[in-house]
């Protein structure tokens, strides 16, 4: 199929077909709806506008059906600039059943000053939501899901994500686990206050927790248990989990306790400028992130780069 401008930009809906179809009994609306929006399938596009039709005004406003018509019949009616925000809400609509869509709706919500009492500093851009969704990105949180599915029997325990970004995998395990809490550690504070939005309602359960810090700065008071340097308060932890190795130095691996039980992610993309710390090939990164047992090793090919993934004890 040709790349449109369209295609170009909203090429993470392919990575929602990916998350979408590993899922088991998967509803065929996200097929329609990708069919329809990607692929320019005028069938399709006919079965959401019956959709809508046969709502009969119940289901959806006026607006933001007239908005959705928009976006589907885009080319014929001179649109050119169709807003993630719109297609995140038109999906998260047609699927509104779908956890997953909640969250990105949120993360939608998180940027945008939909609610008046919000301050300005509230709002910030929105990050291209290609760059934490896209095909290659979704794979690979699957990937680490997949793999943790046939070692762990139970929950998961505590988990403390190092470097947890936007945190799109938290959802994941919620999804698939068992979980006593998750904890997200990211120097940037803008994930943080887009986490919130994200996860509020576990974020209340005391399920899930963002929290600002350099995890290199992280000092291990026992071998379950972490404070930040400065400070007195400490958390547990059962498993770490970094994906974004890539992303920053050794230190913190070299600091976790021997017995600690780790999920980690790198890559050999070394093109990119914010990567200082890529891997050349899965024995660089056996001999980087050295573990006293294995428990998975492997190698997942994406159409830019390779991933590597350890899982194990250190
Ligand atoms: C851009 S993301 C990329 C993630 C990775 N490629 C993935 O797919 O999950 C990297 C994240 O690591 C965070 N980060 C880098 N160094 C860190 C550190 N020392 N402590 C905490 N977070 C860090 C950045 O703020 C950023 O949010």
């Amino acid at each position: 199929m040709k790349q449109g401008k369209f295609q170009y930009r909203y090429h993470w809906l392919l990575g929602l077909e990916e998350y979408f179809s590993a899922k088991e009994n998967h509803s065929e609306r996200y097929e329609t709806f990708v069919k329809a929006l990607y692929h320019d399938n005028w069938f399709r596009k006919r079965d959401i506008l019956l959709d809508l039709v046969m709502s009969n005004g119940e289901k959806y406003k006026t607006d933001e059906a007239k908005g959705w018509i928009n976006i589907l019949l885009r080319e014929h009616l001179d649109i050119n600039d169709v807003k993630p925000e719109f297609v995140v809400s038109f999906l998260y609509n047609y699927m509104e059943e779908e956890s997953l869509l909640k969250k990105l709706q949120q993360f939608v919500y998180a940027h945008k000053d939909m609610d008046e009492s919000w301050s300005e500093d509230s709002i910030i851009e929105m990050p291209d939501i290609g760059d934490f969704l896209s095909r290659g990105q979704m794979k690979s949180k699957l990937w680490l899901v997949n793999k943790l599915k046939k070692f762990v029997d139970g929950s998961l325990g505590k988990v403390v994500f190092y470097g947890g970004w936007h945190n799109f995998i938290a959802h994941l395990l919620f999804e698939n686990f068992e979980v006593d809490s998750i904890t997200s550690i990211d120097l940037n504070p803008e994930c943080m206050n887009t986490l919130k939005y994200m996860y509020d309602d576990e974020i209340k359960n005391k399920k899930f927790k963002p929290m600002i810090g350099d995890v290199n700065k992280i000092k291990w008071v026992e071998d379950d248990r972490y404070k930040f340097e400065g400070e007195d308060k400490t958390y547990y932890a059962d498993l770490i989990i970094n994906t974004s190795c890539e992303h920053m130095d050794n230190t913190w691996y070299d600091k976790l306790p021997s017995g600690t039980v780790v999920a980690l992610q790198t890559n050999d993309y070394f093109d990119n400028d914010q990567h200082i710390n890529c891997c050349v090939d899965i024995e660089d990164a056996k001999s980087k992130y050295p573990m006293s047992y294995t428990l998975y090793s492997g190698i997942l090919a994406t159409e830019l780069y390779n991933r590597f993934m350890l899982i194990g004890i250190k």
